[in-house]
């Protein structure tokens, strides 16, 4: 197969030739044959653990390491998503020193890849530490090991490293690779993440843990300095990771076995079994709230604490689930989609206590009542209910978050929040906590998973059907391989076709967007990254198109997978992106147009002053889109280059940040260099940990944004007529215009008259809120403080400049 892949021009006679020199060269030093069920591989020296075929479908099998004990946990596999057939299957070390393992006689499914190598002393040798190695005997080299490649469990000493990461099960009966991964990110702090159909996001350690330094619990003490990225489980039972986790078993101290499982729900677990039990006991949780992991339940559906299972999940009202046998596909609407413009007569709002739907709020409002938050739902067609808290104990008024997602739902007896979820009115639905609870089945059956294989007749010339057989594989490989690549084309076709329909959002082609733009010729924008150009598309709608650079040598899977996140954040203060684009060296971005530009052109520009109100409502707005990308979209996304010219006006002169997640898009070639190919951001709005090299929080966005703040207040550019030659240089430059409005501030409280006159923008001339003026310069200053743990957060700011403008 791998032959064929590369082979771009399909010249058949070559490929066939290819194929029979393969099976003519099949000699192999070592061969397993799944046939052959007694046929192990067993460690040494003492038998722990035992390597071979493990049944894991009928007629479906994979090569596995397991204990040898009872219950024979199931500790690696090879092939956890392709099981080969129950016939004829192989694993074989090839003399090459590559070990293969072939489906029925026919494909291979797996290989350990390595660079063929001339030794003849070869061996497969399975250590007592549960490690499979290939090794070199001349050399006593390890060419291969299992190790280094873990599934969803790490044994004692066995490193997960900053390239590896654990995937959990899809199930407990299905080991195909699931939705949950442990992994070092970009900051070298180990994180959880749910990585589903959907949806993705991080939930450990939580993001609000992580941007405050007074966070304790789990998050308590991680470091993003060291980036050696490992974590080991040590033979007593201690996990040292060099984020500068530790923790400790219950049993911490004893020589155990133990293994660290990534489990199918989410959560990690150390399990310790002492000799002469035949039960593994937890030893160790990672999260010990089951319903705080995400994903658990799927959309519309929600998990509650079970006192036998731990949790179940069940349907909102008026909902039913997609699949009853898997919880994590979550529940659909029972009914037809009915907003339209007089839907205020057709919507039932339900009131559920105690419930939470985590995450993805689409808008937030604070001090209103709750007719206004029902008004504010009924506006929007995709709204699908809103959280509501009355802010009794906080002090901060009634607030409403507004939905069009339901995830991550939980109910938590003691919760002080309630969900009201929107209904058409016509629909009869059945109130949970009457009806009792609607429970779908075990998340995840077993299903019988048939391999096809086709038995070959036996007779006539051995020797003739030898290259019948050889000739006739050839040409079926190739229709397969064909057939494959039409269905394969077929299916993404498909799904982005479905993701399109679900969200807008979508796969451009490059020429697509080449005549969109008309040959990329109206260029309305440059920045880090990339050039952005006015375009329309076939179905008139006008878009701004930016052509990223240097993401060439990214991959174009991994560009996907941070794409469809940044496509799925959703939230009115956040540019929304329409699609993308990724053929061959091109990546391009397709956003919302919008009409009134960028913040920084409206602030130079004489002839359309930006009146007082329309600054105040910028300043929130940027403000709580942040928040949200910080806190609450749960991915945790950095902006890292906030400036005017980054954030958008709509028609209405809302704001939207716009090119968010591409720090992190950008980022991942360069991660490795010299500190200096860290900095980024731009000259005048970067925070001082830029320039002195210390770890990058949230708050350098903050500061940023407080420097855009004074400049939005005083007309004045932190950059104008500034010269700059060095980085040293830089933290000075802006310091200018914050003592300056220092300066002003605090002179103006001592002599008494009014300082904000003397530092508003002279073009407002006097149409201004001088209350507003003083709470945003407030709010700003402490943005910009030089130690980052002082300013706030973003939305703290939100919630301050909120609370003022509806006083005011
Ligand atoms: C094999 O196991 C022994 C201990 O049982 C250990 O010292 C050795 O390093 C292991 N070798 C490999 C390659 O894992
Ligand atoms: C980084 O982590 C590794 C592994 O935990 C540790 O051995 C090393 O000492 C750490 N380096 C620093 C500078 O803390
Ligand atoms: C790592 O943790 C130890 C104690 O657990 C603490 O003393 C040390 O300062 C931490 N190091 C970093 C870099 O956070
Ligand atoms: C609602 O009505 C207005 C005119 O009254 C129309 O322009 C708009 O398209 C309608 N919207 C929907 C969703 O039907
Ligand atoms: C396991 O899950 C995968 C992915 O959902 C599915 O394709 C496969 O058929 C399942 N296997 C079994 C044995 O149920
Ligand atoms: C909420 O609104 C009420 C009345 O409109 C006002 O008295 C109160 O101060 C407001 N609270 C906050 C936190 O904005």
């Amino acid at each position: 197969m791998h032959v064929l892949m590369a082979s771009s021009t399909l010249n058949l006679p070559l490929l066939l030739s290819l194929i029979l020199f393969c099976n003519f060269h099949h000699s192999s030093s070592f061969s397993l044959s799944v046939e052959n069920p007694n046929e192990h591989i067993p460690s040494l020296p003492k038998g722990t653990f035992t390597a071979g075929f493990y049944a894991v479908g009928e007629n479906a099998f994979c090569f596995a390491i397991w204990y040898t004990r009872p219950p024979h946990t199931i500790v690696w596999m090879a092939n956890r998503d392709h099981p080969v057939n129950g016939k004829r299957s192989t694993l074989s070390l090839l003399e090459t020193g590559n070990l293969v393992l072939t489906d029925a006689n026919q494909f291979q499914v797996w290989s350990t890849n390595i660079i063929p190598t001339v030794s003849k002393q070869l061996r497969l040798h399975l250590n007592d530490t549960g490690n499979l190695v290939l090794l070199d005997d001349s050399s006593n080299l390890v060419l291969w090991q299992s190790f280094d490649f873990p599934t969803d469990t790490l044994l004692p000493n066995q490193p997960l490293r900053g390239s590896t990461n654990l995937v959990s099960s899809r199930s407990g009966t299905n080991y195909s690779s699931g939705f949950y991964k442990l992994f070092f990110d970009f900051e070298n702090v180990l994180r959880l993440m749910y990585q589903g159909p959907r949806v993705s996001s991080v939930f450990w350690p939580y993001a609000w843990l992580q941007s405050n330094n007074f966070g304790n619990g789990n998050s308590n003490g991680r470091s993003t300095f060291n980036d050696s990225r490992v974590v080991v489980l040590d033979d007593f039972g201690a996990m040292v990771s060099s984020d500068n986790l530790t923790f400790k078993t219950t049993d911490y101290g004893a020589v155990l076995q133990r293994r660290l499982t990534l489990d199918h729900d989410g959560n990690v677990r150390v399990y310790s079994m002492k000799d002469g039990e035949i039960k593994w006991s937890v030893s160790l949780l990672f999260r010990p709230q089951p319903c705080f992991i995400h994903g658990i339940c799927g959309p519309n559906s929600y998990c509650s604490n079970h006192p036998r299972s731990g949790r179940k999940c069940s349907c909102l009202p008026g909902h039913k689930w997609v699949d009853s046998q898997d919880w994590t596909k979550g529940c659909i609407q029972n009914f037809e989609p009915w907003c339209n413009n007089n839907t205020e007569q057709e919507s039932r709002f339900v009131h559920l206590p105690e419930f939470d739907f985590y995450g993805y709020d689409y808008g937030f409002y604070q001090n209103h009542t709750y007719k206004e938050c029902v008004n504010q739902c009924l506006r929007l067609c995709e709204c699908k209910g809103f959280q509501y808290s009355f802010g009794e104990k906080d002090g901060l008024g009634s607030q409403c978050y507004l939905k069009t997602q339901l995830l991550n739902g939980h109910h938590s007896q003691g919760f002080s929040g309630v969900f009201i979820l929107r209904l058409p009115l016509s629909h009869d639905y059945e109130n949970p906590q009457l009806s009792g609870l609607v429970c779908g089945g075990n998340s995840g059956g077993v299903k019988v998973l048939e391999r096809p294989y086709v038995e070959e007749k036996e007779n006539g010339s051995v020797n003739f059907m030898l290259w019948f057989a050889s000739g006739l594989g050839g040409i079926e490989v190739l229709c397969f391989f064909l057939v494959w690549c039409f269905l394969f084309k077929n299916n993404a076709d498909k799904q982005a076709y479905v993701l399109a329909a679900e969200t807008g959002f979508r796969k451009f082609s490059y020429a697509e967007l080449k005549q969109a733009t008309k040959g990329f010729s109206e260029e309305i924008g440059r920045g880090a990254g990339g050039t952005v150009y006015k375009g329309v598309l076939s179905d008139n709608r006008v878009v701004a198109i930016k052509r990223l650079h240097d993401v060439a040598n990214q991959g174009e899977s991994e560009f996907l997978a941070e794409v469809s996140i940044i496509g799925r954040l959703n939230h009115m203060n956040l540019i929304g992106m329409l699609g993308f684009c990724a053929e061959g060296k091109y990546r391009l971005l397709v956003y919302e147009y919008m009409e009134n530009g960028s913040l920084a052109q409206n602030l130079s520009s004489n002839s359309n002053v930006l009146d007082w109100t329309t600054r105040y409502n910028i300043a929130v707005g940027t403000a709580r889109g942040l928040a949200y990308l910080h806190e609450e979209c749960l991915e945790w996304i950095l902006h890292c280059d906030i400036k005017p010219q980054n954030i958008l006006l709509d028609s209405d002169y809302q704001p939207k940040v716009a090119d968010f997640g591409l720090s992190k898009l950008l980022n991942r070639n360069n991660m490795d260099n010299s500190t200096f190919s860290r900095i980024r951001g731009t000259r005048g709005y970067m925070a001082p940990e830029w320039v002195f090299n210390l770890p990058i929080t949230s708050k350098v966005d903050v500061y940023s944004y407080g420097i855009v703040v004074l400049e939005m207040i005083t007309g004045r550019s932190p950059t104008a007529g500034i010269q700059i030659t060095q980085l040293e240089a830089e933290s000075h430059h802006h310091e200018r215009l914050v003592t300056w409005v220092r300066q002003k501030r605090r002179k103006g409280s001592e002599v008494g008259s009014s300082w904000v006159d003397q530092i508003v923008d002279p073009a407002l001339g006097s149409n201004y809120n001088r209350n507003e003026i003083e709470i945003l310069v407030t709010v700003a200053l402490e943005c910009v403080e030089e130690e980052k743990d002082v300013r706030p957060s973003m939305s703290h700011v939100a919630e301050r400049l909120q609370s003022h403008e509806h006083n005011s």
